[in-house]
């Protein structure tokens, strides 16, 4: 049996926390898609840590963690990751499994990201440059390295055939930043991933399920990121939607079960794209700063806004979520009115869906008001005690959406959620 959870947004709707949360329920955790773009913020006994390709599962003992095949994997970032995990005293030696068909991101995939972002000018995607779109495209492009190849002996000879062809693309992109120091440090993190278990992802995994263990598939960025139904193209290279736990671990549709999404009681994207619940004024800037919207990969400021519901039932419908948890209803406590977007305007005409190239369209959107419930929720734990208003608020979005918010986040902390 295997339960999903993704972001329903544009990235950064708690997914980390959430994932922490659940994870005592499953026998295994495991990422199937996206890479170190990813930043999923947790709490352990109380001090923050932000994952970037390790799965959210690995500050609970006895858990098994699996990078599968669908992550694009930097070396690197996950050397550092695994010496932060210890510092915090948990096993990634005998809880961290690695797919050998996991891509690899090599330090030139970084610089041509960088290279081609740059020579986008004013329609850069705003990418974090971790080298995801040009590990992805030499994926599809079937060029790329995998970490099963870093057993074969022959790997340096191919890296180096890589490298050549890369380097070529670098010269059209005039790109002449010397990388010999990203080389060094990726050679000595292949040597420490080479000591990890890496496994045959797809066996390993639907042995599990075979014996009865659950399985939580871990979404990283969000469903308008997807490379096929988000806001392309500002969006990331993967499969973000829950169709890709399926090819991003090589498990069968029919195991999959629940569907959580997750989406904050606003919206944020950091990045570049359209966004049409945008808030450009004070009150974008009081999101901003109440909910502490930097992002937890690049530190840059989120771009915030009002939760869109065209936007939420369009990203329900394509991953058929079945249940929805709702994080960061804390940050909107102190306001005395609360927005949601029902439709969009375009050319005069209101629309209930999602419609293609959003970014070359002039998109009004058309708002339902609610009254903030001005009191503090970051205790509550059960649906009885939450305010009235609030009660409203998820109410109207339960309707709106079809699909049950069964739990409220209200606060950061490991504990801080309350069941509706
Ligand atoms: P992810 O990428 O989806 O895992 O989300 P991020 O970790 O990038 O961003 C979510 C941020 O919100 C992190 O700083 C979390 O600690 C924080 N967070 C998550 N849930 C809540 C919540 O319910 N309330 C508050 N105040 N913060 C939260
Ligand atoms: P988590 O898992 C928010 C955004 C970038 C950029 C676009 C493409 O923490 O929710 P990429 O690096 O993939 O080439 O960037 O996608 N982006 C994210 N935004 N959260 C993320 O991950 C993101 N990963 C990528 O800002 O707009
Ligand atoms: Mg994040």
């Amino acid at each position: 049996m295997v339960d999903v959870i993704l972001g329903l947004q544009w990235g950064d709707e708690g997914k980390g926390k959430i994932v922490d949360y659940f994870a005592k329920n499953y026998d295994v955790i495991a990422r199937f898609q996206g890479g170190p773009n990813a930043g999923h913020t947790l709490y352990v006994n109380d001090k923050k840590v932000v994952l970037h390709q390790i799965p959210s599962g690995i500050f609970h003992s006895n858990k098994i963690n699996l990078i599968g095949n669908g992550v694009v994997l930097d070396p690197v970032t996950l050397k550092k990751e695994c010496d932060a995990v210890a510092a915090f005293g948990y096993d990634y030696k005998s809880n961290l499994f690695i797919s050998e068909r996991t891509h690899l991101i090599l330090p030139t995939h970084r610089a041509l990201d960088k290279a081609s972002e740059v020579s986008k000018g004013n329609d850069k995607i705003g990418s974090t440059l971790k080298g995801i779109g040009p590990a992805y495209m030499d994926k599809t492009g079937r060029n790329g390295l995998r970490v099963g190849d870093l057993l074969d002996k022959n790997f340096t000879t191919q890296y180096i055939k890589l490298r050549l062809k890369h380097q070529r693309l670098l010269d059209n992109f005039n790109f002449n930043e010397d990388i010999t120091p990203w080389e060094e440090e990726f050679f000595e993190a292949v040597e420490f991933l080479k000591t990890l278990n890496i496994v045959n992802g797809e066996y390993f995994i639907n042995e599990k399920i075979r014996s009865g263990k659950k399985v939580l598939a871990e979404g990283a960025q969000g469903s308008m990121l997807d490379v096929d139904f988000g806001t392309f193209p500002f969006v990331t290279s993967s499969s973000t939607i829950s169709a890709g736990v399926c090819s991003g671990l090589g498990i069968a549709p029919q195991h999959i079960k629940e569907v959580i999404g997750i989406t904050k009681a606003y919206c944020t994207r950091v990045g570049g794209g359209p966004f049409p619940t945008e808030l450009l004024e004070a009150t974008g800037d009081f999101l901003r700063n109440a909910g502490n919207e930097f992002g937890s990969t690049t530190g840059r400021p989120r771009r915030c806004g009002w939760i869109d519901l065209v936007a939420l039932n369009f990203a329900c419908m394509i991953n058929g979520v079945t249940q929805i948890v709702m994080t960061k209803a804390d940050i909107l406590d102190s306001m005395e009115e609360l927005k949601v977007c029902k439709s969009y305007k375009v050319d005069g005409n209101e629309i209930t869906t999602v419609p293609f190239q959003m970014n070359r369209l002039q998109i009004e959107a058309v708002y339902q008001s609610f009254a903030g419930w001005n009191s503090d929720i970051s205790k509550i734990k059960d649906y009885a005690s939450m305010p009235e208003k609030m009660k409203e608020y998820i109410n109207f979005i339960n309707n709106y959406l079809g699909v049950p918010v069964k739990y409220i986040s209200n606060g950061p902390g490991r504990e801080q959620i309350a069941s509706c």
